[in-house]
């Protein structure tokens, strides 16, 4: 699929979120809080439909992959087991001058400059400033956990200290066992779940894509050790060619593949999925071999044999894995923004041609501005909307009611009888629903409908029995 030739600013994208009901400030009566997001009823269908088409391809298509929900709130050893109590940390910095607080690797890199790694930690070069005041005087930086603590039972004392999962993938090493028990799976399988995670990030910033509580959708796909190099090519291949199945081009994605350095000391390689967001190419997915480190440690610290045995073979090993992981609101706002766009259109939705809208511009005569969120249908929050011509002919609106009950039984539909057509064509355009269907005087008399296509504004006569085949070629 092309890209649309329209780059969105951030401004654009962040207000229609909020005036159309996709993404609200978490708390906003209470003048909000900092890291935290609530989806309107546009952005969870939205949700919704990404993490049901992961699902549908990582689990439901895929014979050797079964699913899990664990729960968020885990043993306090599993994060010590896991490594993250002892060093899932980022070097923090504070402004003497105005004490805002910074991820120290992000202030140099956005300085042009290079974060120094000591014995202690880390140290700021000297040409390091504030990126909010500019003053020169920082704190050196300090290591700073993200995990957020909590307490279970009544007593907040240390032996009752957990955390809220900073990552799913931890509950799937941990039921391992038991789902291999279960499932009368084989190496190679894997174990897929999707759930929230929380991450007191030091700076939440570019609106929802670094929060601090999102949502992951992992998969952990365990193997033969010596399987690695072709299992991590395969599913970097496989989550590629996902990615433009939900409506992102090929233009805008790329992959970031790991120096040496840069890997984990248990790794043998990682890449990062990045999408061309307007704050510039960003991960939305890192998929790492990371060896049979997660099962080792669990192991060690639980007591408990995470080997398998293989029946073929008559081997014993612990198995290796390689982990596709994804996060949701990142893949919202990436689609997000490769659909906005707005385009000058010939007036009254005649034929001609679709001009791309110069932002600030008014539009040339004849032509008429519309912003159109240009989602692929399967991931559009509405499918179709339903409009009786006027509101005041009680037949016109019985037959919508009839044609939107046939419809709404399949898909997610939207009723909608207030003002011009026109109107409600842009409104539904702004959202990105596919597929409008207008019931007028003509339907009364031999069942046919108006079919309204939202890219190319076409207009097809269809008869109603025909409509949900003819949507289902589209929209399933
Ligand atoms: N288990 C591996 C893991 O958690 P990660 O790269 O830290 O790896 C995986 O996170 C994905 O989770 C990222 O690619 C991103 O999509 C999402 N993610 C991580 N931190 C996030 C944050 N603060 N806000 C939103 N999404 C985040």
């Amino acid at each position: 699929m092309a890209r649309n030739h329209f780059k969105v600013s951030m401004e654009a994208l962040v207000s229609l979120c909020k005036r159309r009901g996709f993404i609200f400030q978490g708390s906003e009566i209470y003048d909000g809080i900092n890291g935290f997001w609530d989806y309107g009823p546009l952005g969870c269908e939205l949700k919704r439909n990404i993490r049901e088409a992961w699902w549908r391809d990582i689990v439901q298509r895929r014979e050797n992959i079964v699913g899990l929900e664990s729960a968020i709130i885990m043993h306090p050893k599993v994060w010590e087991a896991s490594g993250h109590v002892s060093s899932f940390a980022d070097p923090m910095v504070d402004c003497k001058a105005c004490h805002k607080r910074f991820r120290a690797d992000q202030l140099c890199e956005e300085q042009g400059l290079q974060l120094v790694k000591t014995a202690k930690g880390f140290e700021l070069p000297a040409a390091a400033k504030c990126p909010a005041c500019a003053s020169p005087e920082l704190i050196a930086p300090r290591s700073f956990n993200l995990m957020l603590k909590t307490f279970v039972g009544p007593v907040e004392e240390e032996s009752a200290l957990t955390y809220l999962r900073p990552e799913t993938a931890q509950g799937i090493f941990v039921q391992y066992a038991n789902i291999l028990a279960v499932s009368r799976q084989k190496i190679p399988f894997g174990i897929a779940q999707i759930g929230k995670a929380f991450r007191n990030e030091i700076n939440p910033r570019n609106f929802t894509f670094r929060s601090r509580e999102f949502e992951q959708m992992e998969l952990e796909f365990f193997i033969k050790p010596g399987t690695e190099a072709e299992w991590f090519v395969y599913w970097v291949k496989e989550r590629l060619r996902w990615y433009e199945t939900i409506g992102l081009s090929a233009v805008s994605l790329r992959q970031y593949e790991y120096r040496a350095d840069e890997l984990a000391h248990y790794a043998s390689a990682c890449v990062d999925i990045q999408y061309d967001f307007p704050f510039g190419f960003q991960e939305l997915e890192g998929i790492a071999a990371r060896g049979d480190f997660d099962l080792r440690q669990h192991q060690k610290f639980s007591g408990k044999s995470l080997e398998y045995f293989d029946p073929e073979t008559g081997e014993k090993f612990v198995p290796h894995v390689v982990e596709p992981s994804a996060g949701v609101d990142r893949i919202a706002l990436a689609l997000l923004c490769e659909a906005y766009r707005e385009e000058w259109v010939p007036g009254g939705d005649q034929a001609g041609e679709v001009l791309v809208a110069e932002p600030g511009k008014p539009a040339p005569a004849g032509y008429e501005a519309r912003t159109v969120l240009g989602f692929a249908p399967w991931i559009a929050p509405i499918k179709v909307a339903v409009f009786p011509l006027l509101k005041n002919k009680p037949d016109l609106v019985q037959k919508g009611r009839e044609v939107f009950a046939l419809l709404q039984k399949r898909w997610n539909c939207f009723w909608d009888v207030a003002g011009a057509i026109g109107r409600r064509y842009r409104r539904q355009d702004e959202i990105g629903t596919p597929y409008a269907v207008t019931i007028d005087f003509q339907t009364l008399t031999d069942n046919t409908v108006t079919l309204r296509e939202r890219d190319s504004m076409k207009q097809t006569r269809l008869t109603i029995a025909a409509l949900p085949d003819h949507l289902a070629a589209a929209l399933d």
